[in-house]
């Protein structure tokens, strides 16, 4: 069975009350039920988790990284300021998607750099809490093509 860890970091635990013009009204807690119907429903092994703390994030990415789950990772703000996470995704060899609620590239210039993409197989941002399940349904085909490849 293929399994994904949704990881949030700081800040995402106020999704749904905090500044809802930029990040919606859906709460993480509703996105965590969105998930999980849909994982039920596919037959994929979920994990979801929020921490405010960065090095907490890191060892969740080398948790699911070497445990081979794919990775859906909304950063919040670590995502322009953190070696550490994208040295975590590489060094674990994580299939990761990174996700934002809101369209970075339209905001703030220190919000358009991320230090995660480059070791993303892609990135979603600008669809609200939709994106969750938009990487969602992104990455479970990704995982299941490279289960069933055989081995070099
Ligand atoms: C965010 C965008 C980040 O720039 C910001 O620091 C966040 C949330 C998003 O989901 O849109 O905390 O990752």
């Amino acid at each position: 069975m293929v399994a994904v860890h949704v990881l949030n970091g700081p800040n995402l635990n106020l999704l749904g009350t905090r500044e809802p013009a930029t990040y919606g009204a859906v709460t993480l807690a509703d996105v965590e039920e969105r998930l999980k119907a849909k994982a039920a429903a596919a037959g994929v092994e979920l994990a979801f988790k929020q921490t405010n703390y960065e090095g907490e994030l890191v060892t969740f990415v080398q948790q699911a990284g070497l445990a081979g789950a794919g990775v859906v990772i909304n950063a919040g703000a670590y995502t322009h300021t953190s070696v550490a996470l994208r040295d975590a995704i590489k060094g674990a060899d994580a299939l990761a998607i990174e996700l934002h609620v809101s369209n970075v590239h339209a905001r703030e210039e220190f919000r358009h750099h991320s230090y995660m993409a480059p070791v993303c197989v892609g990135v979603i941002c600008g669809f609200g809490a939709a994106g969750y399940e938009i990487a969602f349904d992104a990455i479970v085909p990704l995982l299941q093509k490279r289960a069933t490849k055989p081995a070099a």
